[in-house]
């Protein structure tokens, strides 16, 4: 069968093998998907070497920049988060850099979380890899306002530049106090994942705030906490995982999966 893989390190951890078999097995495509442990200066030459036989990879941290700098090819969403999480042999073998995690979160707020995106005022937490690769769909998904802030600030005004637009603005973490609340706040700091602290004013949170961790598991615990304390409806990002990968099975099998059932088989098993 056609051979797939996730690139990470580490990457024992990552659920991508499970959902792709599962949506393999769902749809009737015989596929074959592993987990690659590669150190950052291996990744380039290894994932190159495997997709001169395979069809596609999938690729996560520490990696994302880098395969969106090896690919030949870039689509937009690729191209505007500096970053890939998809890559794809073309038939003349040259390597093509997809992003799809920013439509999986939108398709996971919308359809999972019942988050209505159009109007809504959202603070985006953090400005890096993670953030970038989401902003634009935020945006295109209609929401009103984006606010980012952004521990390192320069980093945070970077963001709202590229941005180019008067719906998103950079303002400072000092100043979250005064900012009021949310509809939505997106958590895309490494906070969770590096065992940080990150202290939040509860004022963020209003009756009807929808707060997402990006992250799952232990990585989104804290924030989450913090969410629920404060008053908020609160979401890990499993279910921006199940749909990133998603929009991924498309691109490579035309095809786009079921994604509740390997949702809930997921969720059970955590
Ligand atoms: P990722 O791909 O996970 O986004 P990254 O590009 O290194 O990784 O970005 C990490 C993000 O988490 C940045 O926004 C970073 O803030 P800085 O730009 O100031 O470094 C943020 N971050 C990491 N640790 C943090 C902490 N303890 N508190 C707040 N923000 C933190």
């Amino acid at each position: 069968p056609p051979r797939y893989a996730v690139f990470g390190h580490p990457v024992s951890h990552s659920l991508s093998p499970t959902i792709h078999r599962l949506f393999g097995k769902q749809c009737g495509i015989a596929l074959a998907y592993e987990a690659i442990d590669a150190a950052p200066e291996a990744f380039a030459q290894t994932v190159r070497a495997f997709l001169a036989s395979a069809h596609g990879a999938n690729v996560t941290l520490p990696h994302k920049g880098t395969a969106f700098a090896l690919a030949d090819q870039r689509s937009a969403a690729a191209s505007r988060a500096g970053s890939a999480n998809v890559l794809t042999r073309l038939p003349d073998g040259r390597l093509a850099a997809h992003n799809t995690d920013g439509s999986g979160l939108v398709r996971d707020l919308r359809a999972r979380q019942r988050c209505d995106l159009s109007g809504r005022r959202v603070l985006l937490l953090g400005a890096g890899g993670a953030a970038r690769a989401i902003a634009w769909d935020l945006l295109e998904a209609g929401i009103d306002q984006l606010t980012i802030v952004n521990r390192t600030a320069d980093t945070a005004a970077a963001l709202a530049g590229a941005l180019g637009q008067t719906r998103a603005r950079a303002r400072y973490w000092q100043d979250l106090d005064a900012l009021g609340s949310f509809d939505l706040i997106v958590h895309a700091t490494a906070a969770g994942v590096l065992g940080q602290a990150l202290p939040l004013p509860p004022g963020l949170v209003d009756d009807r705030t929808v707060a997402y961790d990006l992250s799952y598991g232990a990585a989104a615990q804290a924030f989450l906490a913090w969410a629920r304390d404060a008053g908020a409806r609160a979401s890990d990002g499993l279910g921006m995982l199940v749909e990133q990968a998603a929009d991924a099975f498309a691109l490579w099998h035309g095809r786009r999966p079921q994604t509740d059932p390997v949702y809930a088989h997921l969720r059970e098993g955590r």
